[in-house]
């Protein structure tokens, strides 16, 4: 064997493979009783936005902590850029930016101070460290307010900062957990804006976990969509979509709901009828010829009056609602946005709390804090 096949074959070792920037199988996490995650698998090309989505408790962040190396699977195997986050804590943090759900900001310190803190953190030469820092302030559009304190940024800025400190050391794969959760929808689409452009133009692979439907709707190319630690849904948003049927008829009801839903159920037009609250969802083939079928039946059954009947296209709500029986809690799509951060358990709180001591897992020397 000449040294030049030794080489190659050392490199094609070392080389991820290039099909698969993340490789997780049979990922499984337990927390005491819960188990947060019950063998969950995910592929992620290079170059892809993958968008994770789920209610809460349903096991994101938990995955993300797993893939980012902040915590240690109880199964299964994560290969993240071609590295095992069990075996190289330090090799899979150079390659990976990570921004947390629970960031971890100074208050105290100004953009460009802890921007630069972080460049220090990957053992940049201050040259370089500067040079990187006035390309992030651009790229990110934080512009005057880098040489401001951080307690005076808006939630937003504060995001983006935070999407800047996850680039410094120029990574391959970004993992962002729920980026725009408790933004306004102004800050939310810059952040789809940034996330969508750093994706095209330096093909970063990007992780993203969210509960906003429309978030995993027009970021990602694919979407995995989670409830109680499993995928219970995965593919394009179209296909995920297209896979329930074509339309879909939402019907609002006052009084007997199991009734009404016998009802519809038996119209030759509708395909499946799903309960949620006073409302129920039909999967039909056609939605103008479905609604006044359904209003006819309807009006039929005694106890049951219709306050509101619409159709529309099956959105990834749906798709979730047939594959778990619910709708994904909280909707915050439905109500405008309106809800801000979730509010965390204590155990979760606290939990946050380790992660802040590791250091947010952003330098890469802090090998070795896996639990
Ligand atoms: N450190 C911990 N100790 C105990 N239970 C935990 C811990 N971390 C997570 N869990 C539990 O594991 C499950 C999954 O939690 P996880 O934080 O991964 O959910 P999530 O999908 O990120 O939710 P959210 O949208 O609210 O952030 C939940 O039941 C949660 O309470
Ligand atoms: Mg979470």
């Amino acid at each position: 064997m000449t040294t030049e096949t030794i080489t190659r074959i050392e490199r094609a070792v070392d080389a991820p493979p290039a099909d698969a920037a993340i490789l997780a199988t049979g990922i499984r996490r337990e927390f005491g009783e819960t188990v947060a995650l019950d063998g969950v698998d995910v592929r992620v090309a290079p170059g892809e936005i993958y968008g994770f989505l789920g209610p809460n408790g349903a096991g994101k962040t938990t995955l993300v902590r797993v893939l980012t190396t902040l915590l240690r699977a109880s199964a299964g195997t994560a290969i993240v850029a071609g590295i095992d986050v069990a075996r190289d804590t330090a090799a899979v943090r150079y390659r990976i930016g990570v921004a947390l759900q629970e960031a971890s900001i100074d208050p105290g310190q100004t953009g460009r101070e802890l921007l630069e803190l972080q460049a220090k953190l990957f053992a940049m030469p201050k040259q370089q460290a500067r040079a990187r820092v006035a390309e992030l302030v651009d790229l990110v559009d934080l512009g005057d307010a880098m040489d401001r304190r951080v307690e005076t940024y808006s939630g937003g800025m504060k995001r983006r900062l935070d999407l800047a400190l996850a680039l410094v050391h120029d990574p391959e794969i970004l993992f962002l957990d729920e980026p725009t959760t408790g933004l306004d929808p102004v800050s939310r689409r810059e952040i789809w804006d940034e996330v969508r452009r750093l994706n095209r133009e330096q093909g970063l692979t990007v992780f993203l976990t969210t509960q906003y439907l429309e978030e995993a709707d027009e970021l990602a190319d694919r979407v995995g969509i989670i409830a109680n630690g499993r995928i219970v849904a995965e593919g394009t948003p179209d296909e995920l979509k297209r896979s329930i049927g074509r339309d879909v008829v939402v019907a609002t009801i006052e009084g007997d709901v199991l009734v009404a839903r016998r009802v519809i159920e038996s119209l030759p037009a509708v395909e499946s009828v799903r309960v949620a609250g006073d409302e129920l969802t039909a999967v039909v083939s056609d939605g103008p010829a479905a609604v006044p079928a359904i209003a006819v039946a309807l009006n039929e059954v005694d106890g049951v009056r219709v306050t509101q009947l619409s159709f529309r296209r099956p959105s990834l709500d749906d798709v979730f609602l047939e594959v778990t029986g619910n709708r994904i809690a909280g909707a915050a799509d439905r109500h405008g946005y309106a809800r801000s951060s979730p509010v965390r358990g204590a155990d979760a709180g606290r939990d946050a709390d380790a992660a802040r001591d590791e250091g947010s897992g952003r330098g890469a020397d802090q090998g070795g804090t896996q639990r």
